[in-house]
């Protein structure tokens, strides 16, 4: 099976990061959303990324994506994509397995940022995966108004999200 990155994204800074991992951990690598993949399709890869946005110091829920779809959006903003089901929720269905594995997040640079993606990783862990490096956290700048997708990712994320996923493929 190939490696198989998958995410949940509301503005699209996740859906980038999960998609620079996947380009570096090269040909053949499925990238796709929650709603995209079954967790038992999932299981099956020799090399499985899972990644989410903090919210709240933790993985998303379904009432904090309720309070972004309440947001009122202004003049230009790109909405956001609430239908995706959570990762937290999708965690849950992940079956066991041995595979090589590995948890990323996007947040806030700072305390705030933290409780994604080490949450993934303890769910990995407890489940028999094998933790290929430790969780990585990528940076947003705080912004209020997003007028693109994936337009809140700090300078520099892309590269490193692309130089992590080919670390992963080396210890795969
Ligand atoms: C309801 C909500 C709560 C958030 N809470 C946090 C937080 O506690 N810490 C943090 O670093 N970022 C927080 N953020 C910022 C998100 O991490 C940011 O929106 C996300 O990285 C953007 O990724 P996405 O475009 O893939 O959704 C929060 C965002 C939302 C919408």
């Amino acid at each position: 099976m190939p490696a198989i990155v998958v995410y949940e994204s509301l503005w699209g800074n996740t859906a980038a990061i999960a998609h620079a991992i996947g380009e570096g951990i090269g040909e053949g690598t499925l990238v796709r959303h929650t709603g995209e993949i079954e967790p038992a399709e999932a299981a099956s890869a020799h090399l499985l990324v899972l990644g989410a946005p903090v919210h709240a110091f933790n993985l998303p829920t379904e009432s904090s994506k309720k309070s972004v779809a309440e947001r009122p959006l202004t003049p230009g903003d790109f909405a956001p994509d609430v239908s995706q089901p959570p990762l937290r929720a999708w965690l849950e269905g992940l079956p066991q397995a041995s595979a090589v594995a590995a948890a990323f997040d996007t947040r806030v640079r700072g305390p705030l940022g933290h409780g994604g993606a080490s949450r993934i990783e303890k769910a990995l862990t407890e489940l028999g995966y094998r933790i290929a490096d430790r969780s990585q956290g990528f940076y947003i700048v705080n912004q209020k108004n997003v007028k693109a997708a994936a337009s809140m990712l700090r300078a520099g994320e892309i590269d490193r999200a692309h130089e992590w996923g080919q670390l992963l493929a080396s210890r795969a």
